[in-house]
């Protein structure tokens, strides 16, 4: 077995949908950001074993601060508006390794 992380970075967008009125990560853009950050980060050649993956994920538990994903392993978590958004993270911080605070929650 390696040390050795099977991937750089893991990436998940909470996509959680609610139909009762509270709040949610998918009823705030999470469907097109998530496949949005997936379809740029094939387009770069980063995604696959030791680069980078980029995953759905159920509710994350910070519903209130949404939508949100969290970047493993630095464990940092983000909120977003937009695509312009995410390509931020990514070009920042995925491809930089810097953190985009204005972002960060
Ligand atoms: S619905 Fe996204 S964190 Fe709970």
């Amino acid at each position: 077995m390696s040390d050795t992380p099977y991937f750089d970075k893991h990436v998940f967008f909470c996509m959680n949908m609610r139909e009762d009125g509270r709040a949610c990560c998918g009823k705030q853009g999470a469907q097109e950001a998530q496949q949005h950050a997936k379809k740029r980060i094939k387009q770069l050649g980063l995604n696959g074993a030791g680069k980078i993956r980029v995953n759905q994920a159920g509710c994350l538990d910070r519903c209130e601060e949404g939508p949100v994903l969290v970047v493993y392993p630095e464990g940092t978590w983000y909120t977003y508006v937009d695509t312009s958004d995410i390509d931020d993270i990514i070009d920042t911080h995925l491809v930089g390794g810097k953190v985009v605070d204005r972002l960060k929650i």
